[in-house]
């Protein structure tokens, strides 16, 4: 790229050229971006910022939360509570929403995030991120419910996450394409490096928890028995494996070199539709994927068209290069 896009400008070129962005909503986003700006400095910082580890509590869905994850939220909501461009946030690591205070204006968006993904990651020195959803509060009703917050991830008017890898890379959309932004530290921005993202839509690489095989439900285990079979299988190619656990790293290299990814439903927690959560995992990289040209369903059904019934509701997730997510799709439609 010749001359350097930072983020601030192609924000205010999508407000002012496309008219796509509202100037609300651009505030929102440099927040964001600012706030993944700090974690990524408390990541970076790891063990000499004595950030490693775990808190000792546990989160609304009963897992055990890692110092970051509490930073991570803590950072989130300091940096946008008080700009007057949100109306409530929510997180994996709150167990209801959080409100703008009184003190503050409130705004007419929502922003919901998992602060940071892939917290099993932390420890080990791999890559984890930043996952966030915006919606606009639904007009009419005064103060803001988490009703409110419940709508399809169609109604998504920006999706992004940022990575915190060996580059920390803001993806963005806003529904205009996928655009990939890269932390300039020596000049504290992140700049354009990757615009019109677009995944192929076939691969030869799928991610899943292969441990949780003999839990799988008959499609997902048709789908990746037919992978493993090879050139000799019913698919005539081979196929290679990837598993980080880190959602937000998965799908960053699927939006990079296509791919597949699944977290499926699974007999371990049968009452549970999936692990991975609807508002602030699934939908906003779902939203992604589709910019990029993509597929991703719960097995059965477009992601982005479920009607949540509650803010930490549970989603199987498959998702990534297109006749892939078609196939697997396929194999559930049918049995
Ligand atoms: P989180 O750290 O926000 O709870 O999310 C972790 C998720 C997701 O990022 C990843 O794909 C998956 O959990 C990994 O699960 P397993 O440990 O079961 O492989
Ligand atoms: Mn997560
Ligand atoms: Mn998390």
């Amino acid at each position: 790229m010749s001359s350097k896009i930072s983020l601030t400008r192609y924000l205010v070129e999508q407000q002012r050229v496309d008219g796509l962005i509202p100037s609300q909503l651009r505030l929102l986003l440099e927040v964001v971006a600012r706030a993944c700006k700090g974690i990524s400095q408390a990541v970076n910082k790891g063990a000499l910022g004595g950030v490693l580890g775990t808190a000792g509590t546990e989160n609304v869905q009963g897992e055990v939360q890692k110092k970051l994850d509490i930073i991570a939220n803590e950072v989130l909501i300091e940096a946008n509570e008080w700009g007057g461009h949100l109306a409530a946030m929510a997180s994996e690591e709150m167990d209801s929403i959080y409100v703008v205070p009184n003190r503050y204006p409130q705004g007419e968006y929502l922003l919901l995030f998992d602060p940071l993904d892939g917290s099993s990651n932390i420890d080990v020195n791999v890559s984890i991120g930043t996952i966030f959803s915006v919606l606009k509060k639904p007009e009419g009703l005064a103060g803001v419910t988490e009703a409110d917050f419940l709508q399809a991830g169609a109604k998504q008017v920006a999706a992004g996450y940022c990575v915190y890898g060996p580059q920390t890379t803001l993806v963005l959309t806003v529904g205009d394409g996928v655009a990939m932004f890269t932390l300039d530290r020596e000049q504290g921005s992140f700049v354009l490096t990757q615009e019109n993202v677009r995944i192929p839509e076939d691969t030869q690489e799928f991610a899943i928890n292969m441990s949780n095989m003999r839990h799988w439900d008959a499609p997902v285990k048709r789908y990746i028995d037919e992978c493993l079979a090879g050139k000799e299988g019913p698919r005539g190619k081979d196929f290679n494996m990837r598993w980080i656990a880190s959602m937000v790293a998965d799908v960053h290299r699927i939006l990079t070199r296509g791919g597949v990814f699944m977290y499926p439903w699974d007999k371990r927690e049968p009452e549970k539709p999936g692990k991975l959560r609807l508002m602030y995992e699934a939908n906003p990289m779902s939203w992604l994927i589709e910019q990029a040209g993509g597929a991703a369903t719960n097995g059965r059904q477009r992601i982005l068209d479920i009607a949540p019934t509650k803010l930490h509701e549970r989603v199987s997730v498959m998702l990534g290069s297109k006749n892939e997510v078609e196939r697997v799709t396929s194999y559930h439609l049918k049995l």
